[in-house]
């Protein structure tokens, strides 16, 4: 009889990180890495260098569909892109954006849309923006046993109404985001973003709440940090946010390796016989 694949190896199967190894690695001051992905290739990589999750993030949007906002993006691009993570990866745990207005408008959509994500999509947490105003309807997902983020300060889904990408919890603001993580905690939530916002604050929340905070320009404080794959890889030439630090220069990278595959094309180089 021939052996399985399976049963040809000894190795044990890579186990997906879950909400308790979040909770664990507060517990005992170890940082949480996350980076966003919205590809199998992509979480493949990352999964390869370690990293503890992935967040498919509407920042999708931004940097893959070409939208300048994150607000076109639907729940159809997410439950797709999910799909694809969660098939390229087997140990990060994998986190879902539900996109603008998949979960304000009511109770069931929020439901509905949240299930959609875990079902085709097969993540196993999602993530929606908003503290106090967003409480309510977290509870209610995670009623029904999804394991929810939230993301409070600059939230990219309300770049209109802020009026532009900015520091949120200045001076007397800094009260309104303690509100928000606390908010967001209360509701059951396993996690919390904290983008854009004072490292002294960051410290705070950190300190005052249970759940791990997960910082994007929010300083070193945070129980673990997320980043747009593409900023931290060098990717987009023409942009590159404050708080990410380049990694690579994957733009010079591709650019210079096509420019040769085109150049070998046209001069005969390649193929060869
Ligand atoms: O969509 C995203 O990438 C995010 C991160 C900025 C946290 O929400």
């Amino acid at each position: 009889m021939s052996a399985s694949p399976a049963s040809e190896s000894n190795a044990t199967p890579a186990r997906r990180n879950t909400v308790r190894d979040f909770a664990r690695m507060k517990s005992v001051g170890q940082p949480i890495t996350m980076v966003t992905a919205y590809d199998a290739a992509m979480a493949k990589l990352a999964d390869h260098a370690g990293i503890d999750s992935i967040l498919v993030g509407d920042s999708y949007g931004n940097v893959s569909l070409g939208y300048d906002s994150t607000i076109p993006v639907t729940l159809d691009d997410m439950v797709r892109a999910t799909a694809a993570v969660v098939r390229g990866s087997t140990r990060p745990f994998v986190i879902a954006d539900m996109p603008f207005m998949t979960y304000q408008t009511s109770r069931r959509d929020a439901l509905h849309n949240a299930a959609r994500l875990m079902q085709e999509g097969r993540a196993q947490a999602v993530k929606l923006e908003g503290g106090m105003r967003s409480q309510e309807t977290i509870a209610a997902i995670v009623e029904a046993d999804i394991p929810v983020m939230g993301h409070v300060g600059f939230t990219p889904q309300s770049l209109h109404a802020f009026g532009g990408y900015r520091v949120q919890g200045k001076g007397a603001d800094q009260k309104r985001v303690i509100q928000d993580a606390k908010a967001v905690e209360e509701a059951g939530a396993f996690s919390v973003v904290l983008e854009l916002v004072p490292s002294e604050l960051s410290e705070i929340v950190t300190y005052e709440l249970d759940i791990p905070t997960i910082g994007i320009g929010a300083g070193p404080h945070c129980s673990g940090q997320v980043q747009v794959l593409h900023d931290i890889l060098g990717i987009d030439p023409d942009f590159a946010p404050k708080h990410a630090k380049q990694y690579a220069n994957l733009a010079e990278t591709v650019t210079e390796a096509l420019g040769r595959y085109a150049s070998e094309v046209r001069g005969g180089q390649f193929p060869e016989d």
